[in-house]
């Protein structure tokens, strides 16, 4: 299996992320950490753990994060995620506690126990933790096997005309981590814009039958109403497990190779990744970015995830 450490802001994506590496027989997840970006850091945090309760994730180190950008204040995303960050279901009380070391420092210590290149990081928010993490240890930029992020799109944006919300919440980090030497894939909005939750793939999960397929069901309830409310998207794209999905099969994806970058002083295109896609790749491109998702095969792994997980 791919080791990988979830680095997320959870966030209703983010907890299907959380249940699709822990239920995939094809993921080790090592560790999750917590990053604000959709709620604050006390509430994605929390989120994390009450998630973790809900899909019988008890083994695996949960450590909190960033509680601000780099550079710029924090900004959530109420209108999507709601109050909590994670409105819809019912959320319970943690059964485990948080691991007592910051997320950087669970993020290194993982990375620089484990044999160079075989810890990958899934980076679904804001690229704080990871971009201080590669700060404080240099080390991880040759050790880390690879970085999959949720974030940016080519040629579509959603928090601006040509921003994602993970990156233009944090562009600066967003920059460092796109630079640093680390085979980086990004799964930006151009192929999670595909990976919607319609009804059919509500009516798969429901007929999974348990109380985590249920949580699910709820949490795609509330994204639904909040992504035709704020981004008038007949049904919610589920971004963050397209990055997960790419570890357990990267032939779901369309993936091209192509210099990435971070737009960081434009005036209109503050956070833009901007890809160079005229090709060929120049010899030595460590960056791809994925541009379309096979969306059928895409929730075959989620409800197959769930069911493996079953009742717990
Ligand atoms: C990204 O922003 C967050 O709101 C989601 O969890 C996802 O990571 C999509 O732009
Ligand atoms: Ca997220």
């Amino acid at each position: 299996p791919q080791k990988i450490i979830l680095d997320c802001d959870p966030g209703h994506d983010d907890a299907v992320a959380m249940l699709l590496a822990h239920g995939s027989p094809a993921i080790e997840l090592l560790a999750v950490t917590t990053v604000m970006g959709n709620q604050t850091i006390e509430k994605v945090t929390r989120n994390a753990l009450s998630v973790a309760r809900v899909i019988g994730m008890d083994a695996v180190p949960i450590a909190r994060g960033a509680h601000r950008p780099l550079v710029r204040t924090v900004e959530t995303a109420p209108d999507i995620h709601g109050e909590s960050g994670l409105d819809g279901p019912v959320l319970p009380e943690p059964a485990v506690a948080l691991d007592p070391r910051h997320a950087v420092d669970l993020i290194i210590d993982t990375v620089m126990s484990h044999p160079p290149q075989t810890v990958s990081l899934v980076p679904t928010g804001a690229l704080t933790n990871i971009a201080l993490a590669v700060r404080k240890e240099p080390r991880l930029a040759e050790r880390v096997k690879q970085v999959v992020l949720m974030g940016g799109g080519v040629h579509v944006g959603n928090w601006s005309a040509v921003a994602e919300f993970n990156i233009i919440i944090d562009p600066e980090a967003a920059h460092i981590v796109f630079n640093e030497p680390w085979p980086l894939t990004m799964i930006g909005l151009d192929a999670t814009h595909q990976a919607l939750a319609t009804d059919e793939v509500a009516a798969r999960i429901a007929a999974v039958g348990t109380a985590p397929a249920r949580f699910v069901g709820e949490l795609l309830e509330f994204f639904a109403h909040s992504y035709k409310d704020a981004q008038g998207f007949d049904h919610p794209p589920v971004h963050d497990p397209c990055a997960v999905a790419y570890l357990i099969d990267p032939t779901l994806l369309r993936v091209v190779t192509a210099p990435l970058d971070v737009e960081l002083t434009g005036g209109l295109t503050l956070g833009m990744t901007v890809a160079d896609l005229r090709g060929p790749a120049p010899e030595g491109c460590t960056t791809q970015v994925a541009l379309d998702i096979d969306n059928d095969r895409f929730w075959d792994l989620v409800v197959d995830a769930l069911v493996r997980i079953g009742a717990v």
